[in-house]
Protein backbone atom coordinates (compact mmCIF):
# COMPACT_ATOMS: atom_id res chain seq x y z
CA UNK A 1 0.00 0.00 0.00
CA UNK A 2 2.68 2.19 0.70
CA UNK A 3 5.68 3.09 -1.49
CA UNK A 4 3.77 3.86 -4.64
CA UNK A 5 3.89 7.46 -5.26
CA UNK A 6 0.68 9.75 -5.15
CA UNK A 7 0.02 13.33 -4.86
CA UNK A 8 -0.98 14.57 -1.47
CA UNK A 9 -2.42 17.84 0.21
CA UNK A 10 0.18 19.52 1.98
CA UNK A 11 -0.82 20.10 4.58
CA UNK A 12 -4.18 20.26 7.19
CA UNK A 13 -5.20 23.26 5.85
CA UNK A 14 -4.93 21.71 2.78
CA UNK A 15 -7.14 19.18 3.05
CA UNK A 16 -9.99 21.28 5.04
CA UNK A 17 -9.84 23.61 2.63
CA UNK A 18 -10.17 22.06 -0.67
CA UNK A 19 -12.77 19.45 1.10
CA UNK A 20 -14.37 22.43 1.68
CA UNK A 21 -13.92 23.53 -1.87
CA UNK A 22 -15.79 20.18 -2.67
CA UNK A 23 -18.58 20.83 -0.59
CA UNK A 24 -19.27 24.34 -0.98
CA UNK A 25 -20.92 25.05 -4.28
CA UNK A 26 -24.16 25.15 -6.07
CA UNK A 27 -25.52 22.96 -3.72
CA UNK A 28 -25.37 25.24 -1.03
CA UNK A 29 -26.76 28.72 -2.71
CA UNK A 30 -28.20 26.94 -5.36
CA UNK A 31 -29.87 23.77 -4.49
CA UNK A 32 -30.29 24.34 -0.71
CA UNK A 33 -32.43 27.53 -1.06
CA UNK A 34 -34.41 25.38 -3.51
CA UNK A 35 -35.26 22.26 -1.43
CA UNK A 36 -36.03 24.31 1.66
CA UNK A 37 -38.52 26.14 -0.36
CA UNK A 38 -40.27 23.12 -1.84
CA UNK A 39 -40.16 21.59 1.52
CA UNK A 40 -41.81 24.40 3.94
CA UNK A 41 -38.92 26.33 5.02
CA UNK A 42 -38.49 25.93 8.63
CA UNK A 43 -39.11 22.34 8.90
CA UNK A 44 -36.42 21.18 6.44
CA UNK A 45 -34.21 23.12 7.74
CA UNK A 46 -34.30 21.52 11.33
CA UNK A 47 -34.45 18.21 9.61
CA UNK A 48 -31.39 19.02 7.52
CA UNK A 49 -29.08 20.38 10.20
CA UNK A 50 -30.06 17.39 12.26
CA UNK A 51 -28.79 14.84 9.42
CA UNK A 52 -26.30 16.92 7.93
CA UNK A 53 -24.35 17.00 11.83
CA UNK A 54 -25.93 13.01 12.97
CA UNK A 55 -25.09 11.23 9.68
CA UNK A 56 -23.17 13.54 7.21
CA UNK A 57 -20.26 14.38 9.64
CA UNK A 58 -19.51 10.74 10.59
CA UNK A 59 -20.13 9.40 7.10
CA UNK A 60 -17.78 12.15 5.83
CA UNK A 61 -15.32 10.47 8.70
CA UNK A 62 -16.08 7.02 7.08
CA UNK A 63 -14.99 8.27 3.49
CA UNK A 64 -11.85 9.68 5.17
CA UNK A 65 -10.87 6.34 6.90
CA UNK A 66 -11.50 4.22 3.80
CA UNK A 67 -9.58 6.38 1.77
CA UNK A 68 -6.72 7.27 3.71
CA UNK A 69 -6.60 3.32 4.48
CA UNK A 70 -6.71 2.00 0.92
CA UNK A 71 -4.71 5.27 -0.19
CA UNK A 72 -6.38 4.87 -3.24
CA UNK A 73 -9.58 5.81 -5.79
CA UNK A 74 -12.86 4.48 -4.66
CA UNK A 75 -12.78 1.73 -7.10
CA UNK A 76 -9.64 0.52 -5.77
CA UNK A 77 -10.09 1.17 -2.08
CA UNK A 78 -12.31 -1.27 -0.99
CA UNK A 79 -10.42 -4.17 -2.73
CA UNK A 80 -7.28 -2.58 -1.17
CA UNK A 81 -8.85 -2.79 2.22
CA UNK A 82 -10.79 -6.38 1.56
CA UNK A 83 -6.82 -7.50 0.56
CA UNK A 84 -8.00 -9.40 -2.38
CA UNK A 85 -8.50 -8.48 -6.37
CA UNK A 86 -11.96 -9.05 -5.67
CA UNK A 87 -14.35 -8.20 -3.27
CA UNK A 88 -18.33 -7.35 -3.80
CA UNK A 89 -17.88 -4.20 -2.05
CA UNK A 90 -15.95 -3.00 -5.12
CA UNK A 91 -19.51 -2.32 -5.89
CA UNK A 92 -19.50 0.43 -3.63
CA UNK A 93 -16.51 2.05 -5.28
CA UNK A 94 -18.29 1.75 -9.01
CA UNK A 95 -21.42 3.11 -7.97
CA UNK A 96 -19.41 6.29 -6.59
CA UNK A 97 -17.56 6.95 -9.82
CA UNK A 98 -20.60 6.21 -12.09
CA UNK A 99 -22.47 8.87 -9.53
CA UNK A 100 -19.45 11.24 -9.77
CA UNK A 101 -20.25 11.12 -13.50
CA UNK A 102 -23.69 11.56 -13.07
CA UNK A 103 -23.66 14.41 -10.75
CA UNK A 104 -21.12 16.02 -12.92
CA UNK A 105 -23.14 16.36 -16.39
CA UNK A 106 -26.02 18.06 -14.84
CA UNK A 107 -23.69 19.74 -12.69
CA UNK A 108 -21.87 21.69 -15.09
CA UNK A 109 -25.41 22.74 -16.57
CA UNK A 110 -26.29 24.91 -13.92
CA UNK A 111 -22.66 25.47 -13.64
CA UNK A 112 -22.71 27.13 -16.81
CA UNK A 113 -25.48 29.12 -16.08
CA UNK A 114 -23.16 30.85 -13.29
CA UNK A 115 -20.76 31.64 -15.90
CA UNK A 116 -23.32 32.78 -18.21
CA UNK A 117 -25.05 34.90 -15.19
CA UNK A 118 -21.43 36.42 -14.46
CA UNK A 119 -21.34 37.46 -18.24
CA UNK A 120 -25.34 39.41 -17.99
CA UNK A 121 -24.13 40.98 -14.60
CA UNK A 122 -20.76 42.44 -16.84
CA UNK A 123 -22.85 43.49 -19.37
CA UNK A 124 -25.78 45.16 -16.76
CA UNK A 125 -28.24 43.10 -18.01
CA UNK A 126 -29.82 43.60 -14.85
CA UNK A 127 -30.33 47.09 -14.24
CA UNK A 128 -33.65 49.00 -14.08
CA UNK A 129 -35.50 45.36 -14.50
CA UNK A 130 -38.25 44.52 -13.13
CA UNK A 131 -39.78 40.99 -11.52
CA UNK A 132 -41.28 39.56 -14.99
CA UNK A 133 -38.23 40.64 -17.14
CA UNK A 134 -35.65 38.98 -14.74
CA UNK A 135 -37.98 35.86 -14.66
CA UNK A 136 -38.13 36.46 -18.52
CA UNK A 137 -34.34 36.35 -18.53
CA UNK A 138 -34.36 33.40 -16.90
CA UNK A 139 -36.49 31.23 -19.28
CA UNK A 140 -34.86 33.20 -22.27
CA UNK A 141 -31.00 32.15 -21.50
CA UNK A 142 -31.93 28.46 -20.37
CA UNK A 143 -34.41 27.73 -23.13
CA UNK A 144 -32.03 29.48 -25.61
CA UNK A 145 -30.73 27.13 -28.31
CA UNK A 146 -27.12 27.11 -27.71
CA UNK A 147 -25.92 29.08 -25.02
CA UNK A 148 -26.11 27.40 -22.07
CA UNK A 149 -24.22 24.76 -24.44
CA UNK A 150 -21.19 26.44 -24.87
CA UNK A 151 -21.35 28.04 -21.73
CA UNK A 152 -21.49 24.30 -20.02
CA UNK A 153 -18.43 23.43 -22.21
CA UNK A 154 -16.83 26.53 -21.11
CA UNK A 155 -17.10 25.39 -17.06
CA UNK A 156 -15.84 22.02 -18.05
CA UNK A 157 -12.97 23.07 -19.75
CA UNK A 158 -12.07 25.49 -17.10
CA UNK A 159 -12.29 22.23 -14.58
CA UNK A 160 -10.21 20.15 -16.73
CA UNK A 161 -7.88 22.62 -16.82
CA UNK A 162 -7.59 22.69 -13.31
CA UNK A 163 -7.52 18.92 -12.16
CA UNK A 164 -5.00 17.91 -14.99
CA UNK A 165 -2.30 19.96 -13.10
CA UNK A 166 -2.86 17.48 -10.06
CA UNK A 167 -3.78 17.43 -6.56
CA UNK A 168 -1.54 20.37 -5.07
CA UNK A 169 -0.57 22.24 -7.57
CA UNK A 170 -4.09 22.50 -8.98
CA UNK A 171 -6.85 22.04 -6.00
CA UNK A 172 -5.60 22.87 -3.02
CA UNK A 173 -3.82 25.72 -4.41
CA UNK A 174 -6.97 27.56 -6.00
CA UNK A 175 -8.94 26.69 -3.38
CA UNK A 176 -7.11 27.67 -0.43
CA UNK A 177 -7.40 31.68 -2.37
CA UNK A 178 -11.10 31.21 -3.34
CA UNK A 179 -13.07 29.19 -0.13
CA UNK A 180 -11.82 32.72 1.75
CA UNK A 181 -13.31 34.69 -0.33
CA UNK A 182 -16.39 32.99 -0.93
CA UNK A 183 -17.12 33.49 2.66
CA UNK A 184 -16.86 37.43 2.59
CA UNK A 185 -18.77 37.72 0.02
CA UNK A 186 -21.45 35.91 1.54
CA UNK A 187 -21.26 38.10 4.82
CA UNK A 188 -21.75 41.04 2.89
CA UNK A 189 -24.93 40.10 0.94
CA UNK A 190 -26.04 38.54 3.92
CA UNK A 191 -25.98 42.08 5.94
CA UNK A 192 -27.85 43.60 2.77
CA UNK A 193 -30.38 41.11 2.35
CA UNK A 194 -31.14 41.64 6.13
CA UNK A 195 -32.33 45.45 4.99
CA UNK A 196 -35.25 44.74 3.33
CA UNK A 197 -38.39 44.93 3.76
CA UNK A 198 -39.51 41.49 3.30
CA UNK A 199 -36.52 40.14 5.81
CA UNK A 200 -39.26 39.21 8.95
CA UNK A 201 -41.25 37.18 6.91
CA UNK A 202 -38.59 35.66 5.08
CA UNK A 203 -36.55 34.86 7.95
CA UNK A 204 -39.68 33.64 9.75
CA UNK A 205 -40.24 31.11 6.39
CA UNK A 206 -36.86 29.93 7.39
CA UNK A 207 -36.10 29.58 10.44
CA UNK A 208 -39.58 28.99 12.12
CA UNK A 209 -39.87 25.14 12.04
CA UNK A 210 -43.56 23.58 11.11
CA UNK A 211 -43.56 20.44 12.26
CA UNK A 212 -47.05 18.97 10.66
CA UNK A 213 -44.80 19.34 7.33
CA UNK A 214 -42.30 17.19 8.01
CA UNK A 215 -43.45 13.45 6.44
CA UNK A 216 -41.31 11.29 4.11
CA UNK A 217 -40.58 12.98 1.52
CA UNK A 218 -39.06 16.04 3.38
CA UNK A 219 -36.66 13.72 5.53
CA UNK A 220 -35.56 12.03 2.05
CA UNK A 221 -35.37 15.17 0.59
CA UNK A 222 -33.20 16.08 3.35
CA UNK A 223 -31.26 13.56 3.79
CA UNK A 224 -30.05 13.74 -0.42
CA UNK A 225 -29.71 17.31 0.04
CA UNK A 226 -27.25 16.91 3.08
CA UNK A 227 -25.39 14.19 1.43
CA UNK A 228 -25.07 16.33 -1.94
CA UNK A 229 -24.03 18.91 -0.16
CA UNK A 230 -21.27 17.68 1.93
CA UNK A 231 -20.25 15.53 -1.08
CA UNK A 232 -20.59 12.15 0.20
CA UNK A 233 -22.08 8.81 -0.23
CA UNK A 234 -20.13 8.18 -3.56
CA UNK A 235 -16.76 8.39 -2.93
CA UNK A 236 -15.21 12.10 -3.79
CA UNK A 237 -14.48 11.95 0.08
CA UNK A 238 -12.38 8.60 -0.47
CA UNK A 239 -10.41 9.84 -2.91
CA UNK A 240 -9.83 12.99 -0.70
CA UNK A 241 -9.14 11.07 2.17
CA UNK A 242 -6.70 8.96 -0.23
CA UNK A 243 -4.50 12.59 -0.03
CA UNK A 244 -4.86 13.43 3.36
CA UNK A 245 -1.32 12.66 5.72
CA UNK A 246 -1.02 10.05 8.33
CA UNK A 247 -0.66 12.41 10.91
CA UNK A 248 -3.48 14.73 10.03
CA UNK A 249 -6.76 14.71 12.55
CA UNK A 250 -9.60 13.34 9.83
CA UNK A 251 -12.24 13.60 12.53
CA UNK A 252 -11.46 17.43 13.40
CA UNK A 253 -11.12 18.21 9.73
CA UNK A 254 -14.55 17.01 9.02
CA UNK A 255 -16.01 18.71 11.95
CA UNK A 256 -14.61 22.00 10.10
CA UNK A 257 -16.31 21.17 6.67
CA UNK A 258 -19.73 19.99 7.85
CA UNK A 259 -19.76 23.24 9.97
CA UNK A 260 -18.53 25.33 7.21
CA UNK A 261 -20.82 24.16 4.55
CA UNK A 262 -23.87 24.03 6.81
CA UNK A 263 -23.24 27.90 7.41
CA UNK A 264 -22.97 28.77 3.77
CA UNK A 265 -26.20 27.06 3.41
CA UNK A 266 -28.12 29.13 6.04
CA UNK A 267 -25.95 32.17 4.63
CA UNK A 268 -27.28 31.35 1.11
CA UNK A 269 -31.07 30.69 2.76
CA UNK A 270 -30.78 34.06 4.81
CA UNK A 271 -29.77 35.78 1.91
CA UNK A 272 -32.86 34.14 -1.34
CA UNK A 273 -35.70 34.72 1.26
CA UNK A 274 -35.94 37.75 2.23
CA UNK A 275 -35.33 38.85 -0.75
CA UNK A 276 -38.13 36.03 -2.21
CA UNK A 277 -40.55 37.44 0.01
CA UNK A 278 -39.37 40.96 -0.65
CA UNK A 279 -40.37 40.75 -4.50
CA UNK A 280 -43.20 38.36 -4.52
CA UNK A 281 -41.32 35.50 -5.66
CA UNK A 282 -42.37 31.81 -4.32
CA UNK A 283 -40.13 30.15 -1.85
CA UNK A 284 -41.22 26.94 -4.03
CA UNK A 285 -40.26 28.35 -7.51
CA UNK A 286 -37.68 26.02 -7.89
CA UNK A 287 -34.33 26.15 -10.35
CA UNK A 288 -35.19 29.92 -10.84
CA UNK A 289 -35.36 30.95 -7.33
CA UNK A 290 -31.49 32.08 -7.04
CA UNK A 291 -31.58 33.24 -10.63
CA UNK A 292 -34.67 35.44 -10.05
CA UNK A 293 -34.06 36.58 -6.53
CA UNK A 294 -30.58 37.69 -6.40
CA UNK A 295 -30.75 39.83 -9.37
CA UNK A 296 -33.75 41.69 -8.31
CA UNK A 297 -31.56 42.28 -4.72
CA UNK A 298 -28.93 43.49 -6.55
CA UNK A 299 -30.78 45.91 -9.27
CA UNK A 300 -32.40 47.53 -6.65
CA UNK A 301 -29.47 48.43 -4.11
CA UNK A 302 -27.03 50.92 -4.01
CA UNK A 303 -23.67 49.75 -5.17
CA UNK A 304 -25.84 46.40 -7.19
CA UNK A 305 -23.69 46.32 -10.42
CA UNK A 306 -20.54 45.73 -8.61
CA UNK A 307 -22.31 43.25 -5.89
CA UNK A 308 -24.09 40.94 -8.86
CA UNK A 309 -20.70 40.64 -10.28
CA UNK A 310 -18.69 39.97 -7.17
CA UNK A 311 -21.97 37.75 -6.23
CA UNK A 312 -21.20 35.54 -9.38
CA UNK A 313 -17.65 35.72 -9.51
CA UNK A 314 -18.24 33.89 -6.39
CA UNK A 315 -20.85 31.56 -7.29
CA UNK A 316 -18.96 30.29 -10.24
CA UNK A 317 -15.79 30.17 -7.77
CA UNK A 318 -17.75 28.10 -5.30
CA UNK A 319 -19.26 25.95 -8.17
CA UNK A 320 -15.39 25.26 -9.87
CA UNK A 321 -13.88 23.69 -6.54
CA UNK A 322 -16.83 21.50 -6.87
CA UNK A 323 -16.94 20.46 -10.40
CA UNK A 324 -13.22 19.79 -9.78
CA UNK A 325 -13.57 17.71 -6.98
CA UNK A 326 -16.14 15.05 -9.31
CA UNK A 327 -13.90 15.23 -11.92
CA UNK A 328 -11.01 14.10 -9.79
CA UNK A 329 -12.87 11.11 -8.52
CA UNK A 330 -12.87 10.08 -12.62
CA UNK A 331 -9.49 11.02 -13.28
CA UNK A 332 -8.21 9.18 -10.06
CA UNK A 333 -9.50 6.13 -10.74
CA UNK A 334 -8.86 5.69 -14.81
CA UNK A 335 -5.63 6.70 -13.74
CA UNK A 336 -5.27 4.23 -11.56
CA UNK A 337 -7.59 1.58 -12.64
CA UNK A 338 -6.33 1.69 -16.35
CA UNK A 339 -2.98 3.19 -16.01
CA UNK A 340 -4.10 5.97 -18.10
CA UNK A 341 -1.66 9.42 -18.05
CA UNK A 342 -3.52 12.25 -15.53
CA UNK A 343 -3.87 14.26 -19.00
CA UNK A 344 -5.32 10.91 -21.34
CA UNK A 345 -7.59 10.94 -18.05
CA UNK A 346 -8.91 13.76 -17.77
CA UNK A 347 -9.32 14.37 -21.38
CA UNK A 348 -11.39 11.01 -21.18
CA UNK A 349 -14.04 11.87 -18.46
CA UNK A 350 -14.16 15.19 -19.75
CA UNK A 351 -15.46 14.11 -22.88
CA UNK A 352 -17.90 11.67 -21.47
CA UNK A 353 -19.26 14.10 -19.12
CA UNK A 354 -19.89 16.47 -22.00
CA UNK A 355 -22.05 14.13 -23.88
CA UNK A 356 -24.14 13.21 -20.91
CA UNK A 357 -24.14 17.30 -19.95
CA UNK A 358 -25.12 17.93 -22.90
CA UNK A 359 -28.42 15.72 -22.92
CA UNK A 360 -29.51 17.35 -19.59
CA UNK A 361 -28.71 20.97 -20.71
CA UNK A 362 -31.12 20.19 -23.72
CA UNK A 363 -33.47 18.52 -21.96
CA UNK A 364 -34.71 21.55 -19.70
CA UNK A 365 -35.64 23.23 -23.23
CA UNK A 366 -39.30 24.50 -22.94
CA UNK A 367 -40.00 21.98 -26.68
CA UNK A 368 -37.51 19.70 -25.71
CA UNK A 369 -38.31 15.39 -26.09
CA UNK A 370 -35.77 14.72 -23.96
CA UNK A 371 -38.62 13.70 -21.14
CA UNK A 372 -39.96 10.90 -19.18
CA UNK A 373 -43.41 11.11 -17.64
CA UNK A 374 -43.02 15.00 -17.45
CA UNK A 375 -39.74 14.89 -15.83
CA UNK A 376 -36.71 16.20 -17.85
CA UNK A 377 -33.24 14.43 -17.83
CA UNK A 378 -32.01 17.44 -16.22
CA UNK A 379 -34.51 15.86 -12.88
CA UNK A 380 -33.82 12.72 -13.59
CA UNK A 381 -30.12 12.73 -12.72
CA UNK A 382 -30.39 14.96 -10.47
CA UNK A 383 -33.24 12.58 -8.25
CA UNK A 384 -31.42 9.42 -9.08
CA UNK A 385 -27.92 10.37 -7.86
CA UNK A 386 -29.14 12.70 -5.06
CA UNK A 387 -32.33 10.56 -3.76
CA UNK A 388 -31.39 7.11 -4.55
CA UNK A 389 -27.50 6.54 -5.26
CA UNK A 390 -25.65 8.51 -2.37
CA UNK A 391 -28.27 7.51 0.51
CA UNK A 392 -27.56 3.54 -0.93
CA UNK A 393 -23.86 4.57 -1.36
CA UNK A 394 -24.09 6.33 2.00
CA UNK A 395 -25.31 3.37 3.81
CA UNK A 396 -23.13 1.05 2.36
CA UNK A 397 -19.79 3.18 2.98
CA UNK A 398 -21.06 2.98 7.07
CA UNK A 399 -21.65 -0.41 6.97
CA UNK A 400 -18.52 -1.47 5.80
CA UNK A 401 -16.61 0.96 8.08
CA UNK A 402 -18.54 0.48 10.73
CA UNK A 403 -18.96 -3.82 10.24
CA UNK A 404 -16.78 -4.97 7.61
CA UNK A 405 -13.16 -3.38 8.38
CA UNK A 406 -11.78 -4.18 11.13
CA UNK A 407 -12.22 -2.25 14.24
CA UNK A 408 -8.80 -2.42 14.82
CA UNK A 409 -8.10 -0.58 11.77
CA UNK A 410 -10.72 2.02 11.51
CA UNK A 411 -9.41 2.85 15.40
CA UNK A 412 -6.06 3.19 14.17
CA UNK A 413 -6.78 5.09 11.09
CA UNK A 414 -9.18 7.82 13.80
CA UNK A 415 -6.67 7.91 16.32
CA UNK A 416 -3.67 8.10 13.94
CA UNK A 417 -1.96 5.18 15.38
CA UNK A 418 -3.02 5.72 18.75
CA UNK A 419 -1.66 9.39 19.20
CA UNK A 420 -4.92 11.02 19.37
CA UNK A 421 -7.61 10.78 22.54
CA UNK A 422 -9.93 7.39 22.13
CA UNK A 423 -13.07 8.62 23.90
CA UNK A 424 -14.82 10.41 21.18
CA UNK A 425 -13.54 8.32 18.35
CA UNK A 426 -14.97 5.37 20.24
CA UNK A 427 -18.46 7.28 19.59
CA UNK A 428 -18.11 8.18 16.23
CA UNK A 429 -17.67 4.41 15.79
CA UNK A 430 -21.11 3.71 17.60
CA UNK A 431 -22.35 6.44 15.44
CA UNK A 432 -20.99 4.83 12.04
CA UNK A 433 -22.79 1.05 13.31
CA UNK A 434 -25.78 1.59 14.67
CA UNK A 435 -27.06 5.31 14.40
CA UNK A 436 -26.12 5.77 10.65
CA UNK A 437 -27.33 3.17 9.23
CA UNK A 438 -30.68 2.77 11.07
CA UNK A 439 -31.47 6.55 10.31
CA UNK A 440 -30.39 6.04 6.52
CA UNK A 441 -32.16 3.07 6.07
CA UNK A 442 -35.15 4.14 7.76
CA UNK A 443 -35.98 7.26 6.27
CA UNK A 444 -35.23 5.71 2.75
CA UNK A 445 -38.11 3.06 3.19
CA UNK A 446 -40.32 5.43 4.87
CA UNK A 447 -40.59 7.41 1.82
CA UNK A 448 -40.47 4.62 -0.17
CA UNK A 449 -43.38 3.38 1.70
CA UNK A 450 -45.25 6.74 0.83
N1 LIG B 1 -21.19 19.37 -2.68
C1 LIG B 1 -21.33 20.04 -3.93
C2 LIG B 1 -22.26 21.19 -3.75
O1 LIG B 1 -22.87 21.32 -2.69
O2 LIG B 1 -22.42 21.97 -4.67
C3 LIG B 1 -21.80 19.08 -5.01
C4 LIG B 1 -20.95 17.85 -5.09
C5 LIG B 1 -19.60 17.97 -5.35
C6 LIG B 1 -21.50 16.62 -4.84
C7 LIG B 1 -18.80 16.85 -5.35
C8 LIG B 1 -20.71 15.49 -4.86
C9 LIG B 1 -19.37 15.62 -5.10
F1 LIG B 1 -18.62 14.58 -5.14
Amino acid sequence: MAGNQRDGFSSKLGIIVATAGSALGLGNIYRFPCEAGANGGGAFLIVYLGIALLIGTPLMISEFVIGRRARSNPLGAFRRIEGRSRSPWSAVGYLGVVCAFLILAFYTTVAGWTLGYLGKAAAGHFSGQGLEQIQQQFADFTGHAWLPLVCQMAFLALTALVVVRGVKDGIERYSKILMPMLLAIMLVLCIKSLTLSGAAEGLRFFFWPDFSKINGQVLLSALGQSFFSLSIGMGALITYGSYIGRSDNMVSSAVSVTLADTLVAVLAGIIIFPAAFTFGIQPEAGASLAFTTLPMVFQQMAGGYAFCLLFFVLLVIATLTSTISLLEVIAATLTEELRMSRARAVVVGTLGTAVIGMVATLSLRPDSPLRLGGSTAFDLLDHLTALYLMPIGGLLIVLFVGWRMGRADVMDELSNGGTLPLGLRRGIVLVVRYLAPVAIAIIFVSQLVG
